[in-house]
């Protein structure tokens, strides 16, 4: 049993927050087990002036691009063939993939992040590396290498008859490891794939209850070129066609998607990964929140590194705020952290996690707003709209440290 002292700020709700200016929080055998004002208790540890947050969740999150943050060089299919795919290529070198898993897993843990939904490369030894950096590191993730059979680069494709007996190796090996890992089967998007390589992915994944992802209709013209060359009606159908649209989906972006679309989406019960920073550095358009929120869609947020340019959470809730004003909805301090925690962590199958609460697990993190943070929201301003805010000080998961800032 460990009992902290230490301010602390959950969501309670999709629009509220609890605030404890005071608190003792006791966690044992990984779950919280109290959570309450402080009362002189003896404590292991006073985290004050530290404000406990949840666990961030990322749901969506490239491994492999790691290392091209900032490569101003979109739109989108520029973007994926100028710096995305030599980059990529690189990591069928085990050596380099497993440096840059180390330095990935790090960066998560800098920022709060618990929970990640990141995709690897195509190459099934850079997603071993990932997943056996993930264990040792402590994290939470659902992850898998990408899948692409076509119109790529030719070291960068791999045939169904390799890429789907390499993916269920990997589902033997880590799927469930420590309650904490779960291999998850992912197209990269239409356009690297064969339709049979879609079908295969979607059959896959419902016969093995894995989630299913991949990038949705994020820029004008990857949607034309798509449904040209699918023959398709609309971007949604290709995969819907390929039994990938469930309520095991997480789908990337979805920026152009005709009401039509939106409405057979939210009937599936997909999910939607909104990666606003991404959306503005590749120029790809707005997410129409007004109707995601209005259709009752499940979505999570996605800082879609290296599109996105910070593995900060609350910096890409920053970006959703901005993208909210830009079509005509103002996000709360409040609806962007539930988003970025708790409504993520549902979003994405993990509804133990994602909240300060008694009885859930008990995955955290120490946030060091300045000293005249005395409220939660002043903490709230600082957290989500202070770009220059520092690394997380300390992250935990089930309890356990992760992370501690160097002076922490
Ligand atoms: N579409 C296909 N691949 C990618 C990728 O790596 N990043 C983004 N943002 N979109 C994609
Ligand atoms: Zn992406």
């Amino acid at each position: 049993m460990t009992t902290w002292r230490a301010r602390v700020l959950t969501p309670a709700s999709p629009t509220e927050v609890r605030w404890l200016d005071d608190a003792a929080v006791v966690h044992e055998h990984g779950r919280f087990t109290e959570i309450g004002p402080y009362d002189g208790r003896p404590v292991d540890e006073d985290l004050r002036p530290g404000v406990l947050l949840p666990g961030f969740v990322d749901a969506h999150v490239h491994f492999p691009q790691t290392r091209i943050v900032g490569s101003a060089s979109g739109p989108l299919l520029d973007w994926l063939e100028r710096s995305t795919f030599p980059e990529e290529a690189r990591f069928a070198d085990v050596g380099h993939a497993a440096a840059v898993a180390e330095h990935f897993v790090q960066r998560l843990a800098a920022a709060g992040t618990t929970l990640s939904f990141a995709y690897g490369s195509v190459h099934a030894e850079a997603a071993e590396a990932l997943f056996a950096t993930l264990a040792r590191a402590g994290l939470r993730a659902i992850a898998g290498p990408v899948l692409m059979d076509a119109h790529s680069p030719e070291p960068l494709l791999r045939r169904v008859e390799r890429a789907l007996p390499d993916l269920l190796g990997l589902v033997e090996r880590w799927h469930g490891h420590d309650g904490r890992l779960e291999v998850a089967v992912i197209p990269r998007f239409a356009l690297s794939c064969t339709p049979r390589m879609l079908r295969e992915a979607g059959r896959l994944a419902a016969e093995n209850g894995l989630w299913v992802s991949t990038h949705l209709s994020e820029n004008t013209v990857e949607c034309e070129v798509a449904c040209e060359r699918f023959g398709a009606r609309d971007y949604l159908s290709i995969y819907e066609d390929a039994g990938m649209l469930t309520e095991r989906s997480v789908y990337a972006h979805c920026i152009h998607l005709s009401d039509d679309e939106w409405s057979r989406f939210a009937a599936a019960g997909a999910v939607v990964a909104h990666c606003p920073d991404s959306n503005d550095f590749l120029g790809s358009g707005g997410m129409p929140v007004g109707v995601v929120r209005g259709r009752s869609i499940p979505l999570a947020i996605g800082t879609d590194v290296a599109a996105g340019r910070s593995f900060r959470v609350p910096r890409i809730l920053s970006s959703a705020y901005d993208n909210g004003l830009r079509c005509g909805v103002t996000l709360t301090p409040e609806e962007l952290l539930w988003m970025g925690t708790r409504g993520g962590a549902l979003a994405l199958g993990h509804p133990q996690v994602g909240a300060l609460e008694v009885g859930l697990e008990a995955d955290a993190c120490l946030f060091l707003p300045p000293p005249w943070s005395e409220d939660a929201a002043a903490v709230l301003a600082s957290l989500i709209f202070d770009h220059d805010a520092r690394p997380m000080a300390r992250t935990w998961v089930r309890g356990e440290q992760v992370w501690r800032a160097p002076g922490a």
